[in-house]
């Protein structure tokens, strides 16, 4: 059946204390909302729209076009918010799921099971409830004698009596459409001043109609965000998702909660991951490696059998085989071919290190191409700005590059060629050439 899905996104989220818009703050890496979003996709929705409000345009330009957006121009209540996006769906016929944009850790699962519940219901609506000892501020599940949902009722207008009902409203809502545009506009406004969404079973069961719900067991899903410690345990609870899926597909981490791993990365079988690995953005590692303590990769492509201990990757390509740190940093553009070996306090920048290389300490490369097994020692630097232009410097296989080289780029230094230590290379080094000096000379040949 065709199902279209609305995510309330205007409230204002005070308790954030934040100038961004609550639905953008970021968990795991990616904004809020976006959770909402990727359900609606996991679910097939045909049509999603976010109701946005507070931080309209900031929501706008920070998810993009992906969605289509309902303006609500007055935080007027949850009912006020599904009406903004009446316009853009009440020719769709089929269902009409309602969630909102602060409730991150519900499971697709769990919303398809509230869909096929409203898909076998004979009556307009379906809704997700949980039974729970912590009441949240949530609204209270009302039931009549026969055990049917009758009403809800929020806890600012709740009897005392009604405060004891351990039964609670989600906030997540199926509905047939046809009803829900008609119902909506038969809602009262609430002591509030605001229209209540939860007052639309009333106007069900007003009708005579049923109204479904299905009850979560899984009390951690409903967490709802409304401040930063709901933040900090709901990011909690996400990456330990992430973490035991990667752990049952082969990864090992040492200690799960000290490893932090953005949804989008892929990571091979028998790789271990130690505390403090922090792999985010479009990173894919291969099989057989093992990634800290200590390490940040952003952004990278690591092959099998690596090994990266308290180092920083961003933007970079890692072939296999390539061991690395401590601290190293390998900025956007770096490509470490197989078998590379950096010691400690390497950077490289934009550069092709070929297979072989060894760079064993605190160097840095930047704008260069270095042939296989170039040896690079101890203190060599790619001198590649000059003020003004980044200037690239080459490198030939088999190359020996001394300690405390300086090759002032551009320069070309040919293949199984020397510096001695401490050399400053100002002009090209032809194959098998030795220079020495500051400024570099080509050394006289022993008689
Ligand atoms: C709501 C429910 C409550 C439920 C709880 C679960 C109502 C009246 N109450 O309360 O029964 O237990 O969720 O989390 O629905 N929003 C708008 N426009 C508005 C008002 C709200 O877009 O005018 C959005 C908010 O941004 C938020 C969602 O709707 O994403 C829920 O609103 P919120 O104010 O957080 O409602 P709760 O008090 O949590
Ligand atoms: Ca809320």
């Amino acid at each position: 059946m065709n199902l279209s899905t609305i995510i309330l996104a205007a409230g204002q989220g005070t308790r954030m204390n934040s100038t961004l818009p609550k639905v953008l703050h970021p968990l795991n890496g990616k904004p809020l909302v976006k959770y909402s979003i990727d359900l609606a996709d996991a679910l097939s929705s045909s049509r999603t729209v976010v109701v946005i409000g507070n931080g309209a345009e900031q929501v706008r330009s920070a998810l993009g076009e992906s969605v289509a957006y309902a303006l609500q121009p007055q935080r007027l209540g949850t009912a006020n918010a599904v009406q903004a996006a009446e316009g853009l769906l009440a020719d769709a016929s089929g269902l009409v799921l309602v969630i909102s944009a602060d409730m991150p850790l519900l499971t697709a699962d769990t919303l398809q099971r509230l869909v096929t519940t409203q898909s076998q219901n004979t009556g307009p609506m379906a809704l997700l409830t949980v039974r729970s000892a912590n009441p949240r501020g949530f609204g209270r599940i009302l039931r009549g004698v026969d055990g049917g949902v009758t009403g809800i009722v929020e806890e600012a207008q709740a009897t005392a009596e009604q405060l004891k009902i351990d039964e609670l409203n989600v906030g997540a809502y199926c509905f047939n459409s046809s009803w829900l545009w008609q119902a909506l506009w038969k809602i009262q406004l609430s002591p509030k001043g605001e229209y209540y969404l939860t007052d639309i079973v009333a106007v069900a069961v007003a009708e005579g109609s049923p109204v479904s719900s299905l009850t979560v067991t899984d009390e951690e899903e409903t967490l709802g965000i409304n401040n930063r410690v709901h933040l900090a345990e709901a990011e909690r609870v996400i990456r330990r998702r992430i973490n035991q899926a990667h752990m049952l597909a082969g990864v090992s981490m040492t200690d799960p909660e000290l490893v932090y791993i953005e949804e989008s990365v892929k990571i091979g079988r028998d790789t271990i991951l130690l505390p403090n690995t922090w792999l985010s953005g479009s990173t894919i590692i291969g099989e057989g490696c093992e990634i800290g303590p200590n390490t940040f990769i952003n952004d990278s492509t690591i092959g099998n059998h690596c090994h990266l201990l308290a180092s920083v990757v961003e933007g970079a390509v890692v072939e296999d085989e390539v061991g690395m740190g401590p601290f190293c940093h390998l900025r956007k553009g770096a490509h470490l071919g197989r078998g590379v070996h950096m010691g400690n306090f390497g950077e490289v920048k934009d550069s092709y290190l070929a297979a072989g290389v060894k760079m064993g300490h605190f160097s840095y490369i930047g704008n260069a191409t270095i042939g296989e097994n170039v040896n690079i020692g101890a203190g060599t630097i790619t001198c590649n700005f000059d003020g003004v232009n980044k200037n690239p410097t080459e490198i030939g296989e088999n190359t020996f590059i001394g300690s405390d080289t300086m090759l002032v780029a551009p320069v070309v230094i040919g293949k199984n060629a020397k510096t001695a230590a401490g050399a400053v290379v100002t002009h090209d080094v032809a194959d098998n050439e030795v220079v020495a000096g500051v400024p570099a000379r080509p050394m006289k040949k022993k008689e």
